[in-house]
């Protein structure tokens, strides 16, 4: 018998490592410590002005009553501009549902359609959320682990080998977290040409990230390339990456009707609507004029570019550069079994990051959290000074690492 009287289902989950992680730099920093936290899984720019006077606006207007629960008809008529304006597709204000984020958005998805024993198919290393949600509807997350070499992108013949009868839906998040990952559209091509051939597959095309990429890259989804996937692809987008409104709560999904309204129904009995005042922030957002999210793209290719070479300098470390978002993932795995100078062996990624933090006063994410042990997930929504500063410290801490001797670590 259990302890307490918690559910079985909460054994399945975890608190969610991201935020743990963040949780543990503030408890340092009040401590006293110095540390330098590419942790964040958020811009570290401020929400734009225009952005926030439509949500003032809102305000004032007395927006602020219970809202239909799954958007206002604006906001939805916003969310159908975007989709046709930026996307070339075409959906209808009943194909669309928000939510408080892209992560109720999914849960809300999942939940509505994951019976037990269904499979999720969730490419590694993935976004920390996908697989414990999965699993609190009852499902068992099917991991695809990927490789650096393969720029961290899952092949047709890799997903045709992970689909079965039991496959309720696959995963596709580009440009990725936590490795920047994007396909090209050859690449994406690929995958829908194999994806045709297994019609009870839906597809959840997670573009969060859709406006962070870099070098001229043409962002593409899976229902732009193939409008015959549409009727079993729900499409999840939101303005938490792309405006900086992380703390606004505010994602959408678009999808087939039959979806849209189940997951409806599951929010009116969860939350309700999203914050009416939100919505009005985030018709601003979708509506208004995109200057200010290229120049931070901008700036965010700056320090891609600058932070990936500044890791690449570093002995034994090695950094893949990848197409968007705005995480680096390098591979430490050349460092797990070597020695600190205090003589204690570092047995896993976990203990690598746990180094950083107490050597080097770096915080960053174990690759173990995102389902790729062996590697780091470092957040670059942070200044080029810091991240320079951050590269530093953990070039001189990594260092002083020492092999060991025998297999064993001598004090
Ligand atoms: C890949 C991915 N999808 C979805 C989300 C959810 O974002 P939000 O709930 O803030 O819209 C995140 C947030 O970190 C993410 O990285």
């Amino acid at each position: 018998m259990s302890l307490t009287p918690l559910a079985e289902r909460m054994q399945s989950i975890k608190p969610s490592p991201t935020f743990a992680a963040a949780g543990r730099v503030k408890v340092l920093r009040a401590e006293g410590r110095d540390i330098i936290d590419f942790t964040l899984g958020e811009p570290d720019f401020d929400t734009p002005d225009h952005i926030k006077a439509a949500a003032i606006a809102a305000i004032q207007n007395g927006e602020t009553k219970y809202t239909p629960v799954d958007g206002t008809a604006a906001l939805k008529k916003a969310i159908c501009e975007k989709l046709k304006k930026q996307n070339g597709l075409d959906y209808a204000p009943e194909e669309i549902s928000v939510g408080s984020g892209g992560k109720q958005t999914i849960y809300n998805a999942l939940t509505a359609t994951v019976n037990a024993g269904d499979e999720v198919i969730i490419p590694a290393p993935y976004w920390v959320s996908y697989p414990d949600i999965v699993l609190l509807a009852g499902g068992k997350p099917v991991f695809v682990p990927l490789s650096a070499a393969g720029g961290f992108k899952i092949t047709p013949e890799m997903l045709r080998a992970a689909i079965t009868p039991r496959t309720k839906w696959v995963i596709i998040n580009s440009p990725s977290n936590p490795c920047g990952a994007a396909y090209t559209p050859a690449e994406l091509q690929a995958l829908v040409d194999e994806l045709k051939k297994h019609p009870h597959v839906m597809i959840m095309s997670d573009d969060l990230y859709e406006h962070v990429v870099y070098d001229d890259f043409k962002f593409t989804n899976v229902v732009m390339l193939e409008p015959a996937l549409k009727p079993r692809t729900l499409v999840v987008n939101g303005v938490s990456k792309a405006y900086a409104m992380t703390g606004w709560r505010l994602g959408y999904g678009a999808g087939p009707k039959w979806l849209i309204d189940a997951m409806r129904n599951l929010q009116s009995q969860v939350t309700s609507n999203p914050c009416s005042i939100s919505q009005a922030a985030a018709i601003a957002a979708l509506s208004g004029d995109h200057t200010v999210v290229r120049e931070r793209t901008h700036e965010f290719q700056a320090r891609r570019d600058a932070t990936a070479k500044w890791l690449n300098e570093i002995p034994g470390v090695a950094c893949h550069v990848p197409e968007g978002s705005f995480y680096l993932f390098p591979s430490v795995e050349k460092f797990i079994g070597m020695c600190t100078p205090e003589g204690e062996q570092l047995t896993d990624d976990g203990a690598v990051t746990m180094y950083l933090l107490d050597a080097a006063g770096v915080a960053v994410v174990m690759g173990s959290a995102f389902g790729m042990p062996g590697f780091v997930r470092i957040s670059y929504a942070t200044s080029l000074e810091k991240l320079e500063e951050g590269c530093q410290r953990m070039k001189t801490a990594l260092g002083a690492l020492k092999s060991a001797n025998g297999g064993k670590c001598a004090a």
